[in-house]
């Protein structure tokens, strides 16, 4: 499966301000190049964090055939079955789980979604191998992750992102807690992940980044 992601940070590496509200990092351009982004995808994954905040199923403007809208989530704490992202009949929704839902919630999402319980360890362990192996199994061929910093660090903690695509924009948010690129843990100097330019595009005052994975870890 080959595995990218999208985000817009700003100039000090964040993807939203400290309290995580909604605030579009990015200008039209930018978001123009995430349709075209997620036109390439067969699934888009979200951790409930970002859903809580935007509400909305992500969707390819002009696409064919719309990406699967996936959310990684323990229990789906705080998400109504009544959102926008569960009301789109073009998008086919994909709910993954650390833990089993109460019998009558479970019924609420599953009239527009499918629920799946990851299995044990996902939680403690990284959940990526088992989603890799789930989306796989449905066919996935390209999943692009639009984040935000905590799912990026499970996928990005073992090196499982081939593409990395970065919107910088200018501005600044601050804040020790605002949410980064890659969240997570972070790593020990010997397994830093190393990337390599692939592109670079100016358009105003945005600079669009790809940068691809490389084998190499540490200094
Ligand atoms: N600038 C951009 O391009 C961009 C893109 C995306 C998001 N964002 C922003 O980023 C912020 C959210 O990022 P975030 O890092 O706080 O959160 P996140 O990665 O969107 O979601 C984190 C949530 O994912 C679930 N999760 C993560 N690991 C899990 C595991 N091992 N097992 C089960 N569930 C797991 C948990 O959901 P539960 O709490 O439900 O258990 C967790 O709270 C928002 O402000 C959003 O607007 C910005």
């Amino acid at each position: 499966m080959f595995i990218f992601s999208n985000l817009a940070t700003s100039l000090d590496g964040k993807i939203a301000t400290r309290d995580r509200s909604l605030f579009p990092l990015g200008t039209p351009a930018d978001r123009r190049q995430m349709h075209v982004l997620r036109g390439r995808a067969d699934a888009i994954l979200m951790g409930a964090s970002t859903l809580r905040t935007h509400r909305r199923f992500c969707h390819a403007q002009g696409a064919k055939k719309q990406p699967i809208n996936v959310i990684l989530s323990r229990d789906l704490a705080g998400i109504s079955p009544e959102w926008d992202f569960f009301r789109e009949p073009a998008v086919s929704r994909l709910l993954l789980l650390t833990e089993p839902l109460s019998p009558a919630r479970a019924r609420r999402f599953s009239r527009s979604s499918e629920l799946v319980v990851l299995p044990r360890g996902a939680a403690r362990r990284s959940p990526a191998p088992a989603i890799i192996r789930l989306l796989e199994e449905r066919g996935v061929k390209r999943l692009l992750v639009e984040g935000g910093g905590t799912v990026l660090w499970h996928f990005v903690k073992d090196n499982l992102l081939d593409e990395y695509h970065v919107t910088l924009t200018p501005r600044l948010l601050g804040g020790a807690e605002a949410p980064t690129l890659v969240d997570g843990a972070g790593f020990s100097p010997s397994e830093v992940v190393n990337l390599r330019l692939k592109s670079l595009k100016r358009l105003g005052d945005e600079l669009f980044l790809v940068y691809a994975k490389t084998r190499k870890r540490g200094r």
